[in-house]
């Protein structure tokens, strides 16, 4: 039987219980620093913000089953994960499509008289350049990773770039990559005599991007004799509007950014990278599109993803630790296909209540939980709470409040 069955029906002691079963979960790893801690980690520390972490089980990425921990604030995300999850796992599953995994960094240039000789220049001293980058770098090397390619391009106003391509293994990179362009940047002064505006890697990850795919019968889906066609033009919708498109995109993102929160990744990073390259093209477009054929709905994202498994603050927050530990993925690659099969699902699970009975009956009925708590409900009566602020189809703070009174 599955563990995770009505997983979120059972109490918070319950499900860490079957994450315990499973050795997903790891007390000694839920617990929270004193500010001792906190005031290494960053400048005039005054205390902590928590955020809630949930778990969205069984997701079935090639054949793979992942139970991702999301951390969030808003209700609905993980439900709705959870429901379009379930659906595509009775489908097969994700299906990765293609994967590649290097970082870009930038030395920009100023103030070039002669761009055409000095790319010229930049580019025979390519040989000098890689052996500067190992220099400076020397176990990235070691271990496979490094200095792979480079290329200058000649831009406006007389800057000229060049463009690093740096495999980071296992770590999103940014010290790595930054340590390296510094380096090169310090030689190729010296070397050309000109200068240098900035050296820093590129959010814009177009070579760390992953593509993964899910097929759906609509015979399992509700309104299955249109659902099909409505999921399709929702796609179609989003890629002519950028109104819609930016709130398609922002779905998507509830999902990865939740994962990235839990596992220590740089969330701004995943989100510039994200939305940058949806708008590669000149217009911006949505990152997961979906098309109706023959009786099956048919996904696909494609998104760049600068994630890490190592390195950064998630070698040094407990909850981090915790969350790699129930996701139980150890390299950058597979938390790459994690969190593009997790936007895809979070994609559909909008889309999907979007195009049946709308966002607001599902979404109310979660946010109905967080107002009551608001309202000052506790675990003997938020249920009640809960059904009535449903009920009367008012899920205010003013109406929860008001009921709890008649409750006392
Ligand atoms: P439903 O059909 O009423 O759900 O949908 P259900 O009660 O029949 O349950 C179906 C499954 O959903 C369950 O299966 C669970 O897997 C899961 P079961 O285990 O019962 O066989 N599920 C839950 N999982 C965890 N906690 C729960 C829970 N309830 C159900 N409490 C549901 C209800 C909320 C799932 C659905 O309405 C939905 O998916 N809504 C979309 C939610 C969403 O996208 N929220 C994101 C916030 S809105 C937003 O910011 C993005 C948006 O603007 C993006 C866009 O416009 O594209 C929408």
């Amino acid at each position: 039987m599955d563990s995770f069955s009505r997983f979120y029906k059972k109490t918070v002691e319950e499900r860490k219980n079957i994450l315990k079963e499973l050795s997903l979960y790891d007390e000694s790893l839920d617990y929270v620093e004193d500010d001792n801690f906190f005031n290494h980690i960053i400048e005039n520390f005054v205390t902590t913000y928590e955020v809630p972490m949930g778990v969205m089980p069984n997701l079935l990425v090639d054949g793979i089953y992942y139970h991702v921990p999301m951390a969030t604030e808003e209700p609905s995300v993980i439900a709705g994960a959870s429901h379009a999850a379930k659906i595509i796992e009775r489908n097969g599953g994700f299906k990765v499509e293609s994967i590649n995994r290097e970082m870009i960094g930038q030395i920009i240039f100023r103030d070039i008289i002669n761009p055409i000789e000095f790319k010229q220049q930049v580019e025979s001293l390519s040989e000098n350049i890689f052996k500067v980058a190992y220099d400076a770098h020397p176990q990235i090397h070691q271990i496979g990773g490094g200095l792979k390619r480079l290329s200058v391009e000649i831009k406006s106003k007389q800057f000229v770039t060049l463009y690093l391509i740096i495999d980071t293994k296992d770590a999103m990179g940014a010290n790595t990559i930054n340590t390296i362009l510094e380096a090169v940047g310090n030689f190729l002064v010296l070397e050309t005599q000109e200068k240098v505006l900035m050296r820093i890697l590129s959010n814009l990850a177009i070579y760390s991007l992953v593509e993964v795919s899910c097929k759906i019968n609509v015979t399992h889906l509700k309104n299955s004799n249109e659902i099909g066609t409505l999921i399709e033009e929702a796609s179609i919708y989003a890629s002519i509007d950028p109104f819609r498109c930016a709130t398609h995109n922002k779905g998507i993102m509830n999902g990865i950014t939740a994962l990235m929160l839990a596992t220590g990744n740089d969330t701004r990073a995943i989100e510039a990278s994200a939305h940058a390259y949806a708008a590669i093209t000149g217009s911006y477009q949505p990152l997961a599109t979906w098309r109706y054929e023959e009786g099956y709905i048919h996904g696909l994202i494609k998104i760049p993803l600068q994630v890490g498994t190592v390195g950064g603050s998630m070698n040094v927050l407990p909850k981090a630790k915790l969350a790699r530990k129930i996701l139980g993925v150890h390299d950058a690659k597979t938390l790459m296909k994690v969190a593009a099969a997790l936007g895809l699902a979070q994609n559909f699970a909008a889309l999907y209540a979007l195009t049946t009975d709308g966002i607001n009956k599902g979404h109310m009925k979660l946010h109905a939980r967080s107002v009551a708590l608001q309202a000052g409900a506790n675990e003997s009566n938020i249920d009640i709470v809960v059904n009535h602020l449903i009920e009367v189809g008012h899920v205010t703070l003013d109406e929860a409040i008001k009921f709890l009174n008649t409750l006392k």
